[in-house]
């Protein structure tokens, strides 16, 4: 078994990595970032994923990494902020092809929930956990006694009139469209309302760049359920990709 596996975070603006022990969730190095390549096409991207592996002369040891879509036994199946080539890639077989390792390859918000499961704020939770992604979209992972339900998708929800959740209420939106924190956290709130009608979860975690500024959104949300802002912060999808490929490997 495998206890040092390079995480790698594949992100719109940036690509991150860090070898991490997957025993303690720690990286055991400095992350290191390279700009998302524009237009970040399969080829393109599988180039910065080896020239990270070769930053940390990473040789034939596991790889994890995250994707911001659908990703089936290696294959990324949808693509709503991302370049539209990756549809029906084998992720998995193109990075192997480019660094020589075992890779695994998961869903964004999935790898960022393994982690908080196993080293954040959902340790030891049991029941149904929901954990939301606030970022560029807003990404779910959702586990049933720890155990995750892969590519939920729940930010691509209706909400309301609103076909789409993400292009409503994701963190960008905020930005985008000037909102005040407030004006903002209602509509997370009406969103999370929603999911917990039609979820009754036990625990919602709320990830992505806004948990670590919750003070300025959690005081306007209302839930029955108990809402938590995310631990592992910006490391969290690393850690969450070296999991899941110590699964495959292991
Ligand atoms: C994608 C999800 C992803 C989320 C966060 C959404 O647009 O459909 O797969 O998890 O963005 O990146």
């Amino acid at each position: 078994m495998n206890e040092l596996i390079l995480g790698i975070d594949i992100g719109g603006s940036g690509i991150k990595g860090a070898p991490v022990d997957v025993t303690t969730g720690e990286l055991i190095a400095e992350r290191h970032r390279i700009p998302t390549p524009q237009p970040a096409t399969p080829k393109a991207v599988a180039k910065v994923v080896a020239e990270l592996a070769n930053y940390f002369a990473w040789e034939s040891a596991p790889i994890g990494c995250t994707f911001p879509a659908i990703v089936k036994k290696g294959f990324t199946l949808s693509a709503a902020n991302v370049d539209k080539k990756w549809i029906g890639t084998d992720a998995d077989t193109l990075f192997e092809k480019k660094t020589g390792s075992s890779v695994t390859v998961l869903n964004d918000a999935d790898a960022a929930g393994l982690a908080e499961m196993k080293f954040g704020v959902g340790k030891g939770v049991s029941g149904v956990v929901m954990m939301l992604t606030f970022g560029t979209g807003i990404g779910s992972a959702l586990f049933i006694d720890g155990k995750l339900v892969p590519n939920t998708e729940l930010g691509h929800m209706g909400v309301g009139k609103h076909e789409n959740a993400e292009s409503w209420t994701a963190a960008r939106i905020r930005e985008d469209e000037d909102l005040s924190w407030k004006k903002w956290a209602g509509r997370v709130e009406s969103y999370l309302q929603h999911l917990e009608f039609l979820f009754s979860p036990d625990l919602f975690i709320i990830g992505g760049g806004v948990s670590k500024r919750s003070e300025k959104f959690f005081p306007y949300i209302d839930l029955k359920t108990k809402m938590v802002p995310a631990a592992l912060l910006n490391n969290a999808g690393i850690v969450g990709a070296a999991m899941a490929a110590l699964d495959k490997n292991s």
